[in-house]
């Protein structure tokens, strides 16, 4: 029996969060200025040990979660993450295991080794094809072809279907969307087009940067026609559309202008621990002080029981003004 929530929604997902820290600054997630030097990320002890996100997921998949996201900040900076990833692979129940990264760690080598430990598909963010544009999205002047590569990387080992991830931002990387459509289609990798979204209070987000997932499907069918096709499953996150000429598919994710509050099925794991039942909520439950104090699955099953059957959050579906005030967590802790 899956948990409801005061919405009627099913907890089926779970996105946990491996490490607050990332080697990229995306001002859209970590802008520079407040993410330097002297910022407190998470303490080795703070973070959750790969036997309690093992214990605490195995706990999920028994309350009806199908699918578990890794992410970060950056998961691949979490050292052997591999080993995670095969204990929750042995979880019995759980139907997929993906990982979102940046691509900057992924060599051939990495890549083999996550599937060989028991990973099944990846999403690679990339923002531009133009260096120069994406070596200013990712403000350490990361160069655009090392995650090329990656791509190359995963794909060769498996890792499929490939997503690729772009955070569309008007004037700075919209005129990438075409050429990003351009260079994947024909590939077999779905590339998703992503609103770019008010989340946490450093990114100093105005719908003014926002390009409207409309306007990027009419700016990509103006070159090759599209259709919309079918949702994969229950609560997808992407729109599809596909190329009427068979080159394959791609995604929109449409939160600010077309939100998908309504089954939303995910919860999230941020790296110290806390339960967040919203990509928007300003604080979590937390379930590391509870496992260290020592209490049995039962109880930790009935906290998230609890917190899942009070949840009401449908931010997408409320923001203003207003909202967009509010304290809200950042996307490095939560991990989007
Ligand atoms: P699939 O399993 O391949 O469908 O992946 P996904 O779309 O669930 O995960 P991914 O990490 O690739 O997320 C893509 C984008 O959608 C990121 O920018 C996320 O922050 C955003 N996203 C994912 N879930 C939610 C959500 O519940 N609400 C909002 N507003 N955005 C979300
Ligand atoms: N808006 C939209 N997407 C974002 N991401 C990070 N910050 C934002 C934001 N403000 C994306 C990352 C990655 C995914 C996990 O979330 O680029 O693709
Ligand atoms: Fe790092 Fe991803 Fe955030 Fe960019 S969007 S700073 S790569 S966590
Ligand atoms: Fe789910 Fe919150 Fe995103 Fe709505 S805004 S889809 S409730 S995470």
């Amino acid at each position: 029996m899956p948990l409801f929530d005061k919405l009627r929604r099913p907890l089926r997902d779970l996105r946990i969060s491996v490490t607050d820290r990332c080697n990229f600054r995306c001002p859209y997630c970590m802008p520079k200025e407040i993410f330097g030097r002297e910022f407190a990320f998470l303490e080795r002890s703070e973070l959750l040990s790969f036997e309690e996100i093992a214990r605490l997921a195995a706990i999920f998949v028994r309350q009806g979660v199908k699918k578990i996201r890794l992410t970060g900040g950056e998961p691949l900076l979490r050292r052997n993450i591999e080993h995670l990833i095969a204990m929750l692979g042995s979880i019995d129940g759980l139907e997929d295991l993906a990982l979102t990264t940046n691509g900057s760690l992924l060599t051939a080598e990495r890549a083999r080794a996550l599937r060989a430990a028991g990973l099944r598909r990846i999403t690679i963010s990339l923002d531009s094809l133009d260096d120069a544009v994406f070596r200013s999205m990712n403000d350490v002047s990361f160069p655009v072809t090392r995650v090329l590569d990656a791509i190359d990387a995963a794909a060769a080992a498996g890792l499929t279907p490939l997503k690729i991830d772009m955070v569309v931002k008007r004037g700075v990387n919209d005129a990438s969307v075409v050429p990003m459509a351009a260079r994947f289609r024909w590939s077999g990798h779905i590339v998703r087009f992503i609103e770019y979204m008010d989340v946490g209070n450093t990114n100093a987000w105005r719908m003014e940067d926002v390009v409207a997932g409309r306007e990027i499907a009419e700016r990509i069918a103006a070159e090759w026609p599209l259709r919309t096709a079918e949702p994969t499953y229950f609560g997808e996150v992407a729109g599809r559309w596909t190329y009427e000429d068979g080159a394959g598919e791609i995604g929109i994710i449409t939160s600010v202008t077309q939100p998908f509050c309504g089954s939303c099925t995910r919860a999230r794991l941020s790296a110290a621990g806390e339960l967040y039942t919203c990509l928007f909520a300003g604080s979590g439950r937390d379930v590391r002080g509870l496992l260290r104090a020592g209490a049995d699955d039962e109880t930790v099953a009935a906290l998230i029981a609890s917190t899942w059957a009070d949840r009401g959050d449908r931010y997408s579906e409320i923001r203003s003004e207003a909202t967009l005030r509010l304290k809200k967590v950042e996307m490095s802790h939560i991990g989007g």
